[in-house]
């Protein structure tokens, strides 16, 4: 009676987990992605043979969440953009290596987009390419790095020139790990967020004017709740578009001057985009009456983002110039119609030296 009392309760238990945690799956080109919201840190285990996986994090995560690593093989790397390099990546695959990981091994970035990125490239290239999954733990690795595929290394000033697209098996959401982000992280997460917005979700971009970061910082529930809405505006933009010949691109509003002024300034990611998407949005008065310049710079002042950089236009452009957004002699830039609606410009290289010129000057 006491063993089947046991069992039952066993039985409730997990049905109450397996309840709370919601599975979606978002069908690429070369494979379905399985995303699992509401989840544990803990159904890792479930997902993957521990004794043939080996997880790839940064110094901080593995510091501040240690007990989560306990019987896991485990490749601790520095934290900080400046170690998404060839060389860091080198490290990982000597280390998967002294693992003793194989073809069958299972490789998971538990981390920031930084971790997420070189674990999709080190998981790609290792022995051509063996399973790899991920469990974002900061917002912006959350709504946006750890999605879509791409993955890869800086090289010098050049953010990302180096990587290939290669989709993860899935991705674990555990919003509880968000408790240890610092604050400022919090902010660079929120400026993927209010992109997501800008280019996709009128409605969205309203929810964000009314409501603050320590709204969202306390209430678990709209945390998770727009999580989820970000990760189904990115993952719908990718799945039409997984290439980036099209409607991908416009996930790129803010980032051909917000990478460029990123390395050459030592700035976070998202203070960098929230620069470029202000930007953009001065060259869409230009180009596109559009209007709600203010109501950007409202909003992302509101969650404590900058929106102005006194920066030296030639240094810039020069790096401007070897964006992945270039084609032939002209650049594709993204810019704003109405909020909610985005919309790509190409313009000419040497016509964008001088708005780019105008654009930083005029404020
Ligand atoms: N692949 C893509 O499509 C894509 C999209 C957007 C951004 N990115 C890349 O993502 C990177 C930025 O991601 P990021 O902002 O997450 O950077 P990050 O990985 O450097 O993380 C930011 C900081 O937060 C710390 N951190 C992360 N989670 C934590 C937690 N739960 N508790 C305590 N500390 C934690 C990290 O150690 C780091 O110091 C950039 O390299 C960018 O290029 C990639
Ligand atoms: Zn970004």
């Amino acid at each position: 009676m006491t063993k089947y009392r046991l069992h039952n309760l066993c039985f409730v238990i997990e049905l109450k987990f397996i309840t709370a945690m919601q599975k979606k799956t978002y069908k690429f080109s070369s494979k379905e992605v399985v995303y699992y919201f509401d989840a544990s840190f803990s159904f890792l285990e479930k997902l993957v043979d521990k004794n043939n996986a080996v997880i790839v994090t940064d110094e901080n995560v593995f510091s501040d969440h240690k007990k989560k690593f306990a019987g896991w093989k485990t490749i601790v790397i520095k934290a900080g953009e400046e170690f998404k390099t060839q060389t860091t990546v080198d490290s990982i695959i000597q280390q998967l290596i002294n693992h003793g990981a194989d073809r069958k091994t299972f490789v998971i970035g538990v981390g920031g987009g930084v971790v997420t990125d070189m674990t999709g490239y080190a998981g790609s290239i290792y022995m051509r390419g063996v399973k790899f999954g991920f469990v974002p733990t900061s917002i912006l690795a959350m709504v946006d790095a750890s999605i879509g595929g791409k993955n890869g290394v800086d090289v010098g000033v050049y953010k990302n020139l180096v990587g290939l697209i290669k989709q993860p098996e899935f991705l674990l959401y555990d919003i509880s790990l968000l408790k240890s982000l610092p604050k400022e992280e919090w902010v660079n997460g929120f400026a993927e967020i209010i992109k997501h917005a800008a280019i996709k979700d009128a409605l969205l971009f309203k929810e964000l004017e009314k409501n603050k970061l320590s709204f969202y910082q306390k209430d678990k529930s709209a945390l998770a709740k727009l999580i989820r809405r970000n990760v189904m505006i990115k993952s719908g933009v990718v799945q039409k578009d997984e290439f980036e010949k099209g409607e991908r691109r416009l996930l790129n509003f803010g980032h051909t001057l917000g990478h460029a002024i990123e390395n050459l300034y030592q700035l976070p990611h998202g203070h960098a985009i929230s620069i470029g998407m202000v930007a953009a949005c001065l060259l869409a008065e230009q180009f596109a009456d559009f209007k709600d310049t203010g109501r950007l710079v409202d909003v992302l002042k509101k969650y404590g983002l900058p929106t102005f950089a006194e920066i030296d236009s030639k240094k810039v452009f020069q790096v401007l110039k070897m964006d992945k957004k270039k084609e032939l002699s002209a650049m594709n830039y993204i810019m704003l119609k109405k909020i909610g609606n985005a919309f790509v410009k190409s313009i000419p290289i040497d016509e964008l030296e001088e708005l780019v010129k105008s654009i930083t000057m005029s404020r």
